[in-house]
Formats: C-alpha cells, structure tokens, sequence
C-alpha cells in the first residue's frame, strides 16, 4: 500500500493513541525502522498487523477504525491530488470521477499503487452507486472517505451512504444519496 497513506495512518493513530503506545505498536510488528516514504509502496501486511494492534489497543472493531481513518484523510487526499480535482466538484461529481480520474491518476503516479477498482454508476440523478472489490477488504475506509468528503463539501446533512457487503461474492456496494 501507497506511503503516503501510511504517513496519514501514523497521523490518524497520534490523535487516538500515546506516542508510547504509537511506537510499542511498531515494535510489536517489527516496524520500528520503518520509514514511510510517500512516493513509495509497502506491503498490505504492515497496514492489517498494524489495525489489529490499535484495534486491540483502544477497544474499537477494524472496520470502525478503518471508517474513522477514512474520513481523517480526506484533507490532505484533496491536498495532494487537487490538480485532478475540478473546482467546481461536489461530492457526487466527485464520486462519478472518483476511478476513472483520481484511481487512474493514483495508478499512474505511482509505480504499484493499486488502489481498488471503483465501478461507479450514477443510478439516478441524485444517487451513485459504487461497487467495490478489492483483495484488501476495506471497503469501510472507502465508506469513511465518501463521509469525509461530504464534510469536506459542506454537504454532511444532504447525503447518505449506506454499505452493503456480500462477503460470499468478495465485494460490496456503497450507495450514496443527495437527500434534497
Ligand atoms: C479524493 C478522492 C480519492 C483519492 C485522492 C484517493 C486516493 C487513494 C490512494 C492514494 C489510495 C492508496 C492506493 C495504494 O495503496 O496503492 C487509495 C486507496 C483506496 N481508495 Fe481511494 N481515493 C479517493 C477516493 C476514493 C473513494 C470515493 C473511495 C470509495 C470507495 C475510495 C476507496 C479506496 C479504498 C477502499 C482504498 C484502500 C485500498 C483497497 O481497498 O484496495 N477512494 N485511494
């Protein structure tokens, strides 16, 4: 997984964690020297030992955390990939360009970035429906990500996301709804 999110996960865990507690997580999963580089890609295993040790630590389940982690990042993910952000996006135009603009860039940017394929299909002029599948299985943080950026747009009381896993087939569905 990208660096970049694992500097932001570092940020996420500080507000909920001890610094001392921060660095026994690290030691406990041998990422002690770890220097997270945000042009460069880590294996998926250091961010699932990591959630399970912070679960673990502060009492919260993964997926929660995930959606918690999700939404934190939204700032600086506008931050940092503003230049495929069109100023005048709210968050369902967003969504609509969530794959084929801002993944693909993501994709292109970084050599082995992989970020999830996102099928986004606008089911009706005011809802998105977006299927997830990814090997990774945190479909919550992507939940956390669409709330982030409601938030980030002012639009938090006028949209809706609700999650629908199907953990037989592998994948999920994000339906998002601008209420009014
Ligand atoms: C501002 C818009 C967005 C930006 C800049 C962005 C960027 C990224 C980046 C950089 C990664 C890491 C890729 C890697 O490690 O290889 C990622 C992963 C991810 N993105 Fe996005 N993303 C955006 C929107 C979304 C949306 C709307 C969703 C909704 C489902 C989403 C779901 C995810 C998930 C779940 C992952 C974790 C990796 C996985 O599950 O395979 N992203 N994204």
């Amino acid at each position: 997984m990208h660096g970049f999110i694992y500097i932001e996960f570092e940020k996420f865990a500080l507000n909920h964690l001890s610094y001392k507690a921060w660095e026994e997580i690290l030691a406990e999963n041998n990422l002690q020297d770890r220097q997270y580089s945000p042009v460069a890609i880590y294996p998926d295993s250091e961010m699932k030992n990591l959630l399970s040790s912070i679960s673990g630590r502060i009492q919260l389940p993964q997926e929660q955390i995930l959606e918690l982690f999700g939404m934190h990042i939204v700032p600086d993910l506008m931050k940092v990939y503003q230049a495929y952000i069109k100023p005048e996006w709210h968050t369902l135009d967003l969504l609509e360009h969530a794959e084929s603009t801002i993944h693909f860039a993501v994709r292109k940017s970084t050599t082995g970035a992989a970020p999830p394929i996102l099928e986004v299909v606008k089911s009706r002029h005011n809802e998105i429906v977006i299927r997830y599948v990814s090997e990774r299985k945190m479909v919550e943080f992507g939940v956390g990500i669409i709330k982030g950026l409601a938030h980030f747009f002012n639009e938090a009381d006028n949209i809706s996301v609700e999650l629908q896993k199907n953990e037989a087939e592998g994948s999920s569905k994000i339906i998002v709804r601008q209420l009014f």
